[in-house]
């Protein structure tokens, strides 16, 4: 079914690839205008043109998440082109797998400054944006790890931790001054990206092992597809979900239901 959020204006942080790709691609077959935002140009400039090729509409906009002077810059390049911002997907993140001990302050900073100081500027300057129209949804990109803990990952799982409840803070208020701006959380389990790549050589050696070995931490037997995260971003950008704010979807093959 085509058409879920047709007319909506919106833009997804890191969709050169991964997940943030398959939520562009998908908003954009559901009928959205998408900007592509991301540090990557190259691959960057590849997704806008594979949606053009299928008929959509979208944009690449250079965004370095971690900058406010970026995100005012994407944000009004968003409503010039298109005229107004109804959907913002905060999901530009990055992983470093380091014992606390051994971590540097300078990578502690990094994650944070990507994985929650982002979400925060992106929300912040789309909140505004949506303001001035009458409303909108944001989805955050948090992770498992921001309902659980794992070991080497303590920044990562802090900075997902403080995106979970940053949504939920955000999304009361917008709630009570009745803004029309919803905001959720998505949980991801292990996706096959290029992250978890990494992941499975670093841990297992190989690809193919490391996805059967995190495969089996997931009740339902098998990590997930990007095409898995994109579809509860579209329930959550669409207004199916006019009533949901301050939630947090677990995506995650059951992972964190034991
Ligand atoms: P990925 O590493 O495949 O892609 C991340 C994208 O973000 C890249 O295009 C990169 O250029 C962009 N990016 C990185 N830093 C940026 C910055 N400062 N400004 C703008 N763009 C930037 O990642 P993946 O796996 O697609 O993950 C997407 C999101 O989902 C992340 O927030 C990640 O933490 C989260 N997640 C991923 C899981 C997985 O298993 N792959 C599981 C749970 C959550």
């Amino acid at each position: 079914m085509a058409g879920r959020v047709v007319g909506k204006m919106a833009l997804v942080s890191g969709a050169a690839t991964g997940i943030g790709r398959s939520i562009a691609e998908r908003l954009s077959f559901e009928g959205a205008r998408v900007v592509v935002a991301d540090m990557d140009e190259k691959r960057g400039t590849t997704v806008v043109a594979g949606i053009q090729d299928s008929g959509g509409d979208a944009l690449f906009v250079n965004l370095d998440v971690t900058e406010e002077g970026s995100w005012q810059a994407a944000i009004s390049a968003t409503e010039s082109e298109f005229g107004r911002l109804d959907i913002l997907v905060n999901n530009a993140g990055i992983a470093i797998v380091e014992s606390v001990d051994e971590m540097s302050f300078d990578d502690w900073r990094a994650v944070m400054a990507v994985n929650i100081d982002g979400v925060f500027l992106g929300t912040k300057h789309a909140v505004a944006a949506m303001r001035r129209t009458g409303g909108g949804s944001i989805v955050n990109i948090s992770s498992i790890l921001g309902l659980t803990g794992l070991e080497k990952l303590s920044a990562y799982c802090a900075s997902k931790g403080a995106v979970r409840l940053f949504t939920k803070a955000v999304a009361l208020e917008c709630g009570r001054n009745g803004s029309g701006i919803r905001v959720n959380s998505i949980h991801p389990g292990y996706i096959r990206t290029a992250m978890v790549e990494d992941t499975c050589r670093r841990d297992y050696g190989d690809i193919s092992t490391g996805l059967a070995e995190l495969g089996k931490l997931h009740p339902i037997g098998r990590i997930g597809e990007p095409e898995e995260i994109a579809a509860g971003v579209l329930y959550l950008a669409s207004d199916e979900s006019k009533f949901v704010t301050g939630s947090e979807l677990a995506i995650d093959g059951g992972y964190t239901a034991a």
